[in-house]
């Protein structure tokens, strides 16, 4: 079915539903299996050959991910999509199908922690060089690529920061040097919010386990590609050049402009074993169908508590990229659907303490380290994410003792306000 014509509201419900189950439930199955039978071992060898498509196992892939896979690439749209186990596994696979030994990335400054140690720590140890530019602009980052880059990578909204780069300017700034732009989009919530491709984005990669799942119930991620990239510029011998994991095969031949997703599943799924379950891809899949009413309300009621906190006499300053003096409330009004989000920080009066104070004293939100779930969530960095710094590079990191990041859930959001309300007071902060 071609779904490029229906609404998002549409196809977050029908893109991948079960339509020809002979059971006619209405609802996906779940395949609990490892492995699939083979009828006759000239069509195993096809499959293995990559001539025939079809299940080999579960490690490339499973009808429940399969049917996970085509929502999402249906609501982005784009040419197909690999579901991993997690946010990071969806950045490591897509980072190494492109860079190898010698290579490097280029990114903007503005990352979530997992990512930033994955591209400082691990990366450079396997050989692979992560240029973080100084600065999120397009002439940072631009001036950085050279001829070993293989790809630049950004964030869409950066976590914790909600700083939003100028999208365009940077995917024309690598197009003009023939290098793929991956932009991390969790924040963007499947495209709801922000869709990267629209705004030259070659490879997406989602943290699942965030607003698409919803409800804080699994891990997962997923790497979806555009199907916009010349992957025949030169740069990519191995994904235009003979497979040598698949006697020669080219996968630009074989695969078109889905050579790269290809490439993730039949050697990032088989070599690197990222794969999800077929029970986490069925929760990310109900998910899905509510994702637009959860993020609009989420996103409504982020604006409702930084308003009401803007106006708090326990609260020292709030940054929510929804409100015009924050600094990159420009580009998230161009590039994010409301223009809002549905994360904000905000800094205490008071002291470490009475910070301590105020997050143990709510009966409502939750604290832990999350974000897009149905549960409103507070996150004290300087004694859980940041716990570990210096005081010096805890200032660096612009944390500061009193410093909470706040995903707001799917509560009512007077109740949530209520809730910081008799916190505050048991703080001693008002
Ligand atoms: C922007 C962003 N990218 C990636 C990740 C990693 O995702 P996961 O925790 O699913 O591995 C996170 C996690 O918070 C995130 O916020």
């Amino acid at each position: 079915m071609d779904y490029s014509k229906l609404g998002f509201e549409t196809r977050q419900i029908h893109a991948g539903l079960n339509r020809d189950d002979a059971t006619c439930s209405r609802g996906n199955a779940i395949y609990p299996t490892a492995a699939y039978r083979f009828p006759t071992c000239e069509y195993a060898a096809d499959l293995f050959e990559l001539s025939q498509p079809g299940n080999i196992y579960t490690r490339l892939q499973n009808p429940t991910n399969s049917a996970y896979e085509e929502r999402v690439a249906a609501l982005y749209g784009g040419v197909g999509a690999v579901a991993t186990s997690s946010g990071m596994a969806a950045t490591l696979v897509a980072v190494t199908m492109l860079a190898s030994k010698g290579d490097n990335i280029v990114a903007s400054p503005f990352l979530y922690g997992g990512t930033y140690n994955l591209f400082r720590h691990t990366l450079p140890r396997l050989g692979v060089e992560v240029k973080i530019a100084a600065e999120a602009s397009a002439e940072a980052i631009g001036a950085l690529i050279d001829d070993r880059t293989r790809a630049v990578f950004a964030e869409s909204m950066g976590n914790p920061t909600c700083a939003v780069p100028d999208l365009a300017a940077i995917a024309a700034a690598a197009a003009g040097k023939g290098v793929p732009f991956i932009v991390d989009n969790t924040f963007g919530a499947c495209g709801y919010l922000c869709n990267p491709f629209e705004w030259g984005a070659n490879i997406i990669v989602d943290s699942a386990t965030k607003w698409i799942n919803g409800h804080g119930t699994a891990m997962g991620g997923i790497i979806v590609d555009g199907g916009n990239f010349n992957w025949r510029n030169g740069r990519f011998p191995e994904i235009d050049g003979p497979s040598e994991g698949y006697h020669g095969l080219n996968l630009c031949d074989a695969f078109g402009n889905a050579a790269f997703i290809a490439k993730c599943r039949v050697d990032g799924l088989r070599d690197l074993g990222t794969c999800p379950s077929a029970f986490d891809s069925y929760l990310m899949m109900i998910g899905l169908e509510t994702l637009s009413l959860r993020v609009r309300h989420q996103v409504e009621a982020t604006r409702r508590l930084a308003e009401f906190l803007r106006d708090s006499e326990a609260v020292e300053r709030v940054a929510y990229v929804g409100f015009e003096d924050h600094p990159w409330h420009a580009n998230a009004e161009k590039y994010f659907r409301f223009g809002g989000g549905a994360v904000l920080n905000a800094e205490l009066k008071g002291s470490l303490e009475s910070t301590v104070k105020f997050v143990e004293a709510l009966k409502l939100a939750a604290h832990m380290t999350m974000i897009g779930d149905s549960i409103t969530v507070v996150t004290h960095p300087a004694s859980t994410t940041h716990k570990q710094l210096s005081a010096a590079d805890l200032e660096k990191a612009g944390v500061t003792p009193t410093l909470l990041r706040i995903s707001a859930g799917l509560e009512d959001p007077a109740d949530i306000i209520a809730d910081f309300q008799q916190a505050f007071h048991a703080a001693g902060l008002c």
